[in-house]
């Protein structure tokens, strides 16, 4: 042990020379790293610890491999801890060879990076990647995100995004994994493992960073950047969950979030930070700030100027402050002027070097500078997984009269602005990712059908006419094209194309841009043109099979009414095209569930499945009762839905005992049976409501769900379990506890048509 330490001292005083050690974890790791930590640290002036802190961007997504001089300049003086927006191994290694042969500790920088639905193999926007319900695979996809951007010089992603939301129009919901705790928690669970792994120090694992801590997803009005302003009880019995199950699958870092959280901005929010993520939690790795969250506290009115607000995020708990410069330019006169102590410097520091400890980074600074990526990335099998994960993403809204799977026969004609679509495949917070690799949809159709049906292909409609909102898409580099011709005879070509044809495949959606960050819309239809068209080509009588590429649930009443078919297959990503021509064909069967309502109309927001009774549940027969005049309290398509081109039944909940003594496990079983006429996949969910409690109770919370593969005529017999745990609430007091009391079990293919059963739990 002894020379392992005088190793890794002797390491740090000459970093550029050190060989690339194995960094294995073994017992007894930690009280190395910290003896390690404290004899780097009990060299380090108070600047080179202040520089630490500064996480400093590139400006390699705007310029290329490029850094602002004066940064480069910070580097090389030890002011800078860390750098995000680089990438590339030969990037990565000029910027790291300034940090370690540089500088007088040559301490390596973290290299951080918005890698959220893979890095350069892009897979659906995770609320589509939510959709399959197979954590196994987001899991995988995670891994591979990893190991490409591992390979990329990156060893530090900003995800998984856990923000629960159940507010469509705020733009970043396509980022999570929608409205349900349980099924949020899972998801960040795979996300963790599939880019942590089990040893973060291997070259293909990244570190994991948790955003945004806390409650982003439920920012007033779907507004980004609003105020959120939530009870305890909803918090933890809702939006906390998903964080917490990230922390506890290991993630070594979280990113504080825009919002404030109760009149208290996150950033600067000890509760949050020290309460109840450090001491609460017992969370001990890195807390990283948002871009510019710091000086942006002053805009929330906590400060008065970047000293002040610098103050509080450091004693709320904050350790790196992104592209703030706050804390490089204020920490040491506020230290000196006695606001804040040494002792609250060196925490945020000693954060910062575990975390790069743990990396490996302090044995080998260029253990994330690859020979060879091009080998790594986007190689076949990544590719091949890509289009595997885009097809179990895709949810069947509606398939009327079986029009799906069509026929590899006749013409087929396809229509619509995201029809011949690359760019907007690949979704919002695709960073690294390349859309010129990205399948569009009609190269997927026309490979799938080749020599075997005709394919028809018309534009129909610019995806957006609206000036105003071209003119602020495009200012964000949106790149959305407007068609020389007319609307009307952009119309009048579709029109005749569809006439052609034996059945219209109709492309339609968002733009990648009106999704992800600053992209809140409060009318989340379909745009007013592409509706124009859509009935313009319904009207022909012809079959019509909508297929939606978007990242957030629409809006889509007429739609329903109409259109035989439609088939959500969000943002795809890489190989969207190529997957949705094999659920089209029906080389896959769909089995997609969605994760999040989808509402009638905006002013049912917010919709969701878990909600609570009210004293005067609505009823149709009696008007003071809690709903709408105009419209139904219930979305179009609820949680857990999802169609398949075959049918499964549902047998009886049978329960183990109808009498549960407290402390016992619940046993139940269902028979599920595919009675339809294609093999294919279920996701059987199981939801519980407590039907009197000393605190009122959703009327059903999801708590498990099964997949299972049933071929034509097959049935299975699947089990659950509920253990006492599962049974558990925060009571008036907020202590987690199980009551005695009525509960009902449904169990279901989705949130809304469910077989029931109940039991009672005893002393
Ligand atoms: C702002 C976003 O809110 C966050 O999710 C992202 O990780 C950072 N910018 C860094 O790009």
């Amino acid at each position: 042990m002894l020379i392992r330490i005088v190793f890794l001292l002797t390491l740090a005083a000459c970093l550029p020379q050190a060989p690339a050690a194995a960094q294995e974890k073994q017992p007894g790791d930690d009280r190395q790293m910290a003896f390690f930590i404290d004899s780097l640290m009990s060299r380090m002036t108070l600047d080179e610890k202040i520089g630490q802190l500064n996480l400093l961007t590139s400006d390699m997504d705007v310029t290329g491999p490029s850094m602002r001089k004066n940064y480069a300049e910070d580097i090389r003086k030890g002011r800078v801890g860390a750098i995000f927006n680089a990438y590339t191994p030969e990037y990565v290694k000029q910027l790291q060879d300034m940090a370690v042969k540089q500088t007088r500790l040559h301490i390596p920088l973290l290299f951080g990076y918005d890698v959220i639905h893979g890095h350069k193999t892009i897979f659906p926007v995770p609320l589509g990647m939510a959709a399959s319900w197979d954590t196994a695979a987001v899991e995988k996809a995670a891994r591979i995100a990893a190991e490409e951007a591992s390979a990329d010089g990156i060893n530090w992603v900003y995800s998984p995004m856990v923000d629960i939301a159940r507010d469509p129009r705020w733009g970043r919901v396509m980022e999570g994994a929608g409205e349900d705790p349980r099924l949020g928690s899972l998801m960040a669970r795979a996300y963790v493992k599939g880019y942590q792994g089990n040893d973060l120090s291997a070259s293909h694992t990244v570190l994991a960073c948790v955003k945004h801590f806390a409650l982003y997803g439920a920012a007033e009005g779907g507004r980004d950047y609003n105020t959120v302003d939530m009870s305890r009880r909803r918090m933890f019995e809702t939006y906390l969950p998903p964080y917490k199950a990230a922390l506890d699958a290991g993630a070594g870092s979280v990113m504080t979030s825009f919002n404030e959280v109760n009149g208290i901005p996150a950033t600067g929010n000890r509760w949050l930070l020290k309460d109840l993520l450090r001491r609460q939690w017992g969370f001990s790795g890195l807390v990283v700030t948002d871009y510019t969250a710091i000086p942006e506290m002053i805009s929330h009115g906590v400060g008065r100027n970047t000293s002040e607000v610098g103050t509080q995020a450091l004693q709320a708990g904050v350790d790196m402050d992104m592209q703030g410069e706050v804390y490089v330019t204020q920490l040491k006169s506020l230290l000196q002027e006695g606001k804040i102590s040494r002792q609250d410097i060196d925490t945020a520091v000693r954060h910062v070097l575990e975390a790069k400890y743990r990396l490996g980074l302090f044995s080998d600074p260029y253990r994330y500078v690859h020979e060879n990526p091009d080998k790594v990335i986007m190689s076949p099998d990544k590719l091949a997984f890509a289009r595997e994960m885009a097809r179990k993403s895709m949810v069947l809204l509606k398939n009327a009269g079986q029009l799906l799977p069509l026929k590899k026969s006749g013409s087929i004609a396809l229509i619509g602005p995201l029809a011949d679509d690359r760019r907007d495949l690949i979704g919002a917070w695709s960073a690294a990712g390349d859309w010129h690799r990205a399948v569009s949809l009609l190269s997927g159709v026309k490979a799938a059908v080749e020599g075997r049906a005709k394919v028809y292909y018309a534009k129909g409609a610019n995806l957006v006419d609206d000036t105003a909102l071209l003119r602020k898409l495009n200012a964000a580099g949106a790149d959305i094209t407007v068609d020389a011709k007319s609307p009307e005879q952009l119309i009048r070509e579709a029109v005749a194309t569809a006439e052609r044809a034996d059945v219209v495949v109709m492309a339609l959606g968002e733009s990648a841009a009106m999704t992800g960050e600053a992209a809140s819309r409060s009318d989340i239809g379909l745009t007013p043109n592409q509706q124009e068209l859509l009935s313009a080509v319904y009207a022909t009588g012809k079959p019509v099979v909508l297929v939606l590429m978007n990242g957030r649930p629409l809006t889509l009443p007429w739609e329903d009414a109409h259109i035989p078919a439609i088939l959500e297959s969000w943002f795809g990503g890489t190989e969207a095209g190529a997957a949705i021509a094999d659920v089209l064909f029906g080389a896959y069967n769909p089995s997609g569930k969605l994760t999040i309502s989808f509402p009638v109309s905006v002013g049912q927001i917010p919709v969701y499945y878990s909600h609570k009774s009210t004293g005067r549940p609505a009823d149709p027969g009696n008007k003071y009762t809690s709903k709408y005049l105009d419209i139904p309290n219930e979305p179009l398509y609820p949680f857990g839905y999802g169609l398949s081109y075959t049918h499964f039944s549902y047998g009886d909940i049978v329960l183990s005992t109808r009498k549960l003594r407290r402390g016992e496990i619940l046993r139940m079983a269902v028979t599920v049976t595919n009675d339809g006429h294609y093999d294919g996949t279920e996701t059987a969910q199981l939801y519980l409501r407590d039907r009197v409690a000393s605190v009122t109770r959703p009327v059903k919370e999801l708590k498990d769900y099964r997949q299972v593969f049933l071929k034509q005529g097959e049935s299975k017999r699947l089990t659950f379990t509920l253990t006492p745990e599962d049974l558990k609430f925060y009571n008036r007091d907020m202590q987690w506890v199980t009551e005695p009391g009525d509960f009902e079990i449904f169990i279901g293919g989705n949130s809304r048509d469910l077989q029931r059963a109940a039991f009672t739990l005893t002393e």
